[in-house]
């Protein structure tokens, strides 16, 4: 058995059961987390810790695409182990029905994004080192009438 998050999580995002994870299981995404399945150790202590009761044992009827999208998403989201800010309005989806549909997003956290963004232009730049610069046509007097 395994505990996973659902999609009372997406657009909500409390991060309330983080901190308390003995294991550090959990991975971040842009609007919602997801657990490790083979990671955690089904010790239930976030459960309660979720306001709008978004974690909870895949032993619960139906819930086994949430297991399966927990178990492949954890393998692409950064792990999360320090309580960040809610969402400023994550209270106006606390109650909302069909949120996968709506607003499920398949991206990683917004940092993880920027990460990445920040080696390929590191490799970029260090690819361009030793080679000459790209010539450039502009001269004096045709910068003068940019
Ligand atoms: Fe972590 Fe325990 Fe929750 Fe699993 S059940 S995610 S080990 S706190
Ligand atoms: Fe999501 Fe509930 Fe944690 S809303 S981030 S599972 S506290």
């Amino acid at each position: 058995m395994t505990y996973v998050v659902i999609e009372a999580c997406i657009k909500c995002k409390y991060m309330d059961c983080i901190e308390v994870c003995p294991v550090d299981c959990f991975y971040e995404g842009e609007n919602m987390l997801v657990i490790n399945p083979d990671e955690c150790i089904d010790c239930g202590v976030c459960e309660p810790e979720c306001p709008v009761e978004a974690i909870q044992p895949d032993t619960e009827k139906g819930l086994e695409k949430w297991l399966e999208l927990n178990r492949s998403l954890s393998a692409e989201w950064p792990n999360i182990t320090r309580k960040g800010e809610a969402p400023a309005d994550a209270d106006n989806f606390k109650d909302e029905k069909d949120k996968f549909d709506k607003y499920f997003s398949k991206y990683p956290a917004k940092r993880e994004r920027q990460r990445l963004i920040g080696a390929i232009l590191v490799r970029l730049c260090r690819s361009r080192i030793g080679r000459p610069l790209p010539k450039c046509n502009i001269t004096r007097d045709s910068a003068a009438n940019l």
